[in-house]
């Protein structure tokens, strides 16, 4: 069937060398400018704003693509939170490695998808090599099992899915019935550990929280928790610690938790979805042991690995207890050839169609090595040190926890003098801070997270960016003391 020239020339233009370039002059140009600290953080539009900018009708007629490049260099770039910028020290998002930044782009133009390895032969293999890999730094045998995934809150997902296999193994066809088992995890767990347990169908009343004690989970509150949920005859499907928290980035004592699960035969799983990549680390690797003990590990290498979204993973201790989760079958892509390990990663995810993501994690591997990824965690870990150090000194800051990772709370006091305020004083300081961290973000010069802990509002920073240093620190504290004293002349507290 003869096609319309006018169909195919835009594809065919847009495949060559030259279209390539002009995308790649346009990331280039960007990396070199947020680098060097050039620029606003974040855009300065309203949500309405953009909403407007973007509204209008899907254009039936195509454009040149060089008027398509002048709108992504004019209307999107600069209303994108600049994550690659030094000041940015915001969510755990990464300033991204820039060879897995291209690598991306090899990702779409293979579009292999690793659902089945005939779809992806290459990258199934190597999505294998590096799941082993991991699997042996988190100190488990060659039995262990694992698969890619969009982050740590499907990895969390797919852990306790099998964790449930195990538990129940009729729930797949069943259901969980009237009385179903619970699950146990630190009360500062990401939200990822709740939503698994409503998804489940375990019911968020069949989740216990413990306590947590300096911002880890209260190891003898563990041990009294499940010691009365045994005399009470209820059923453990699993206990979850966190290795690297969202609100502080602290690490549950594993060795501890490790040896209370394996007393009772109960499965761990390990949300290590930021602290993980800290085994590559000689000087934070400490930090997780005890994780030989866990039966399952969630891990992001989008986050201390830097890889740019999407890279997570599961990984179980054993490849039978993933194999069990998903009990699917799908006669038009799935052939099982009986006992012969499967190599297709479909049967062990949540995902069909699969991204190729273990080709930029291997090229990331491949080209800075793991003792370059080990010191770049390390670098982003001093760098906290350093802002810790400069709280402690600053007259308008107070410290709420020494920093165990990247990731850093402390709180806006003002004038000081104010060690103990009073109730009223501390809920004004409370609204404060949360508009002060508003404030700092639409000015531009930075960006930074809040959080609540102990029931008070703070601000909180983690570094992803290695470009970060002392001076944009001293910049940062700056200039968010600057931005209380505003906040608090102008009375909007
Ligand atoms: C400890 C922890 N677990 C899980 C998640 C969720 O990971 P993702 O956003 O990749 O799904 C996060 C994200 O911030 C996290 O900090």
């Amino acid at each position: 069937m003869p096609a319309d020239p006018s169909l195919l020339t835009p594809l065919d233009d847009d495949a060559s060398l030259e279209a390539g370039t002009q995308f790649a002059e346009l990331i280039a140009g960007y990396l070199a400018q947020t680098h060097a600290g050039e620029g606003r953080v974040g855009t300065t539009h309203a949500p309405a704003e953009l909403a407007a900018q973007f509204a209008g009708p899907l254009p039936a007629e195509g454009k040149p693509l060089a008027a398509v490049l002048e709108r992504l260099r004019r209307e999107i770039l600069p209303n994108v939170t600049r994550l690659t910028h030094p000041m940015y020290m915001g969510h755990q998002v990464s300033a991204p490695l820039p060879a897995a930044i291209w690598t991306e782009a090899l990702i779409s133009a293979l579009n292999n998808s690793t659902a089945v390895q005939e779809m992806a032969p290459a990258v199934t293999i190597l999505e294998h090599q590096v799941v082993r890999a991991f699997a042996a730094l988190a100190g488990w045998s060659a039995e262990a099992g694992g698969t890619l995934t969009s982050g740590g809150t499907e990895a969390t997902f797919t852990a306790l899915l099998a964790a449930r296999a195990e538990a129940m193994p009729e729930a797949w066809e069943a259901g969980v019935g009237a009385d179903p088992p619970v699950v146990v995890y630190g009360e500062q767990s990401h939200y990822a550990v709740t939503r698994a347990i409503g998804a489940l169908g375990l019911g968020l009343r069949n989740g216990i929280a413990v306590p947590t004690r300096d911002f880890r989970m209260d190891t003898d509150q563990l041990r009294a928790i499940l010691d009365r949920l045994h005399g009470e005859g209820r059923r453990v499907m699993a206990v979850v610690a966190t290795a690297g928290s969202t609100p502080t980035g602290s690490f549950d004592d594993l060795a501890v938790i490790g040896r209370l699960c394996a007393e009772r035969g109960l499965w761990l799983h390990v949300d290590g979805a930021h602290g993980a990549s800290a085994l590559f680390s000689a000087v934070h690797r400490h930090r997780l042991a005890g994780l030989e003990l866990a039966t399952s590990l969630a891990w992001d290498p989008h986050k201390m690995m830097l890889l740019p979204l999407s890279a997570g993973m599961v990984l179980v201790k054993t490849e039978r207890q993933l194999d069990q989760a998903f009990a699917q079958r799908a006669p038009y892509l799935f052939h099982g050839r009986g006992a012969e390990r499967v190599w297709d990663q479909g049967v062990r995810s949540f995902q069909c169609s699969r991204r190729a993501d273990a080709l930029k994690l291997w090229v990331a591997l491949e080209r800075y090595g793991t003792r370059a990824i080990g010191a770049l965690y390390d670098r982003l870990c001093a760098t906290t040190q350093a802002l810790h150090a400069q709280v402690l000194a600053h007259p308008s800051f107070a410290a709420v926890h020494a920093p165990a990772s990247n990731i850093l709370c402390f709180r806006y006091v003002g004038r000081p003098g104010r060690a103990s305020p009073a109730p009223e004083e501390e809920a004004r300081l409370d609204r404060v801070n949360f508009e002060l961290r508003q404030r700092y973000n639409r000015s531009g010069e930075g960006w930074i997270t809040t959080t609540v802990l102990g029931g008070r509002r703070v601000l909180r920073c983690t570094l992803m960016n290695p470009r970060t240093t002392a001076a944009h620190l001293e910049r940062l504290l700056t200039g968010l003391a600057a931005t209380g004293v505003a906040v608090e002349r102008q009375g909007a507290a």
